[in-house]
């Protein structure tokens, strides 16, 4: 009990931008105060479970003691707005477009809120008709789900200028949508629909007929017609093409979503949120929150008693932000307190691997990966249940797969893996389950502010190995990586391998050993380097079909203008 916070540099200039209560643009507010607002008001909504006041005070301390400590992180939006007035928690939702001007216009209204309070918002357009359909109330002609998505893009912009933090849009559009071949370039120019992350969505159907090489259909979401059978190679060709160019568009696997849909009669999931990580149903939401793993190694080895309290204590937290948040709309209340998903996931993996002396790019870091999160996934599962002991199943519990297996459930879903992009930074380690992006890097954050920073371990083994100098880490910064660096010893160089070091295939086996022990989906981008060819790209796409994962981000050093991580001296 008692961790004093410890906060690097860049951990407090990204809380005073935009976390810690201002007052006139002042920051009023110390870290250790905004974890004791966020650990008050998620505490106290427990009087609603009958834990009584003494009871509801330990509850805070463990709170405020799990969050100091960085042990673990909720999402941003909790830090940010618990205890406040805005009080909206969750940073993923997803809304619905139906094939109707009030839906369309209405959801983006919704949307805009959504974005005003922290939260991104994922949408399928497969259900609009396709660009030069009838519209048989006017006699005139569709404008297809690209030009509302420009709408929508522009609506994000305007509300970005005065929110918390800027928008993040998803877009999917389901691979047998006649308008495909459009969607999938939408974003190659680069400067258009910038707010928008978009995927696409794939089909076992349209898989299958990639690896037969068979046609398969496009198909009107308005009348179910066949408008014409095109090559599933052709189609996956220009989707590699133009992830190639320039990162977009990811892929998502939407049947193996649903296969795992935890409640199948409340309807079908087409849309993730933001980053890919949390599939929802429309009007759903959900919390994330992240576990630390570079805490919980003691001695060089993973302290699983810390890790499974961690686990406990945090499952609790999720579950009492669900009662906590408000919801900008009464619709999203009635699903998210419906299915009460919430999602735990990781942070700090790569760094964690470093204290084990376990190399990323090695099978001994897969079965690290595999035990870690599977260990995860048993004990937040058990937590969920003793909840649901306490305070009940989650009120779509009867219509749910969980039912169909007997087991009494608090959460539809209990684990996700976030990006935690920014997150990752306040507590100072490696973001999601990412690999090290550099050893020295630069990084820019919250719009266009840029950080330097060298790796705190490899700088302590340096250190310690006595082979640190000034000169020497500047050498490194230029390159980001210490591969072939005569003056750090070779065990070190393997140790510190760097994203654009690891071969794609041990990406996607990273992922797909997390994927296998989670409930939602698994944020991870597979970074290449410059001169990565089509064919790599198309591989991890194959890849990460075949291992099972439910979608992938690809990225291509130097191929768009603006990036988050660089490495060196970008001109
Ligand atoms: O680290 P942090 O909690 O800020 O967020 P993250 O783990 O990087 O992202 C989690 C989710 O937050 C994303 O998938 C989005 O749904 C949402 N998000 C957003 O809406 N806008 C951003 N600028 C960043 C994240």
């Amino acid at each position: 009990m008692g961790s004093q916070l410890k906060l690097s540099a860049n951990a407090l200039t990204v809380l005073e931008k935009r976390y810690l209560t201002k007052e006139n643009t002042k920051v009023v507010e110390k870290p250790e105060e905004m974890f004791r607002r966020v650990a008050k008001n998620i505490a106290n909504v427990e009087k609603e479970f009958g834990t009584d006041k003494e009871s509801i005070k330990e509850v805070e301390e463990k709170f405020y003691e799990l969050m100091v400590s960085l042990d673990f992180l909720p999402n941003s939006p909790t830090l940010m707005n618990a205890g406040k007035d805005l009080q909206q928690l969750a940073a993923c939702f997803v809304l619905p477009v139906e094939d109707s001007m009030e839906s369309i216009f209405e959801t983006i209204k919704n949307a805009a809120l959504i974005h005003k309070s922290g939260g991104g918002t994922g949408f399928s357009f497969s259900r609009l008709r396709p660009a030069n359909d009838r519209v048989q109330s006017t006699g005139g002609v569709a404008s297809g789900p690209i030009s509302f998505m420009k709408v929508f893009n522009s609506a994000t912009e305007v509300v970005k200028q005065g929110g918390t933090r800027r928008g993040a849009n998803m877009a999917i559009l389901r691979v047998d949508h006649p308008d495909i071949l459009e969607f999938i370039t939408a974003k190659e120019k680069g400067e258009e629909l910038t707010n928008f992350n978009i995927s696409i969505g794939l089909t076992e159907e349209f898989m299958d007929a990639v690896m037969d090489g068979r046609d398969y259909p496009l198909i009107n979401p308005q009348n179910g017609k066949v408008v014409k059978r095109i090559s599933a190679a052709k189609v996956f060709g220009m989707i590699v093409e133009a992830a190639h160019k320039n990162g977009e568009p990811g892929i998502v696997f939407l049947d193996r979503i649903n296969d795992e849909n935890p409640t199948p009669n409340l309807g079908e999931i087409e849309s993730t949120n933001p980053c890919g990580e949390q599939p929802l149903l429309p009007y759903e939401a959900c919390n994330l929150g992240s576990i630390n793993l570079s805490n919980m190694v003691k001695e060089g080895e993973l302290d699983f008693e810390r890790l499974k309290k961690t686990v406990e204590l945090s499952v609790r937290f999720l579950d009492n932000t669900l009662q906590a948040s408000k919801y900008p709309l009464e619709k999203i209340k009635q699903m998210v307190r419906g299915n009460r998903k919430i999602g735990l996931g990781v942070m700090g993996f790569a760094d964690c691997l470093i204290k084990l002396k376990i190399p990323y790019d090695s099978e001994k870091a897969i079965n690290m990966a595999e035990k870690i999160m599977e260990f995860i996934q048993y004990y937040s599962k058990e937590c969920s249940q003793k909840l649901a002991q306490d305070r009940g199943a989650f009120p779509n519990f009867a219509d749910s797969l969980y039912s169909q297996k007997g087991i009494e459930i608090r959460n539809a879903t209990t684990t996700t893996i976030a990006p935690t992009g920014t997150i990752s930074i306040i507590s100072g380690v490696s973001s999601g389950v990412e690999p090290l992006f550099a050893v020295c890097y630069k990084r820019n954050v919250l719009d266009n502010e840029s950080l330097v920073e060298v790796h705190p371990l490899f700088e302590q083994i340096a250190k310690e190995r006595d082979f640190y100098s000034e000169e020497l880490m500047e050498k490194i910064a230029q390159k980001g990586s210490v591969a072939g660096v005569l003056e750090v010893p070779e065990d070190v160089q393997k140790l510190f391998v760097t994203a654009h070091e690891i071969s794609p295939r041990r990406h996607i086996e990273i992922q797909s050993a997390f994927q296998r022990h989670t409930d939602n989906a698994v944020s991870k981008t597979v970074n290449f380097k410059s001169d990565a060819t089509k064919e790599d790209i198309s591989e991890v796409f194959i890849q990460s079909y075949k291992l099972k994962c439910k979608g992938v981000t690809v990225y291509r050093d130097g191929s768009r203008d603006a990036q988050v991580l660089t490495v060196g001296d970008k001109k």
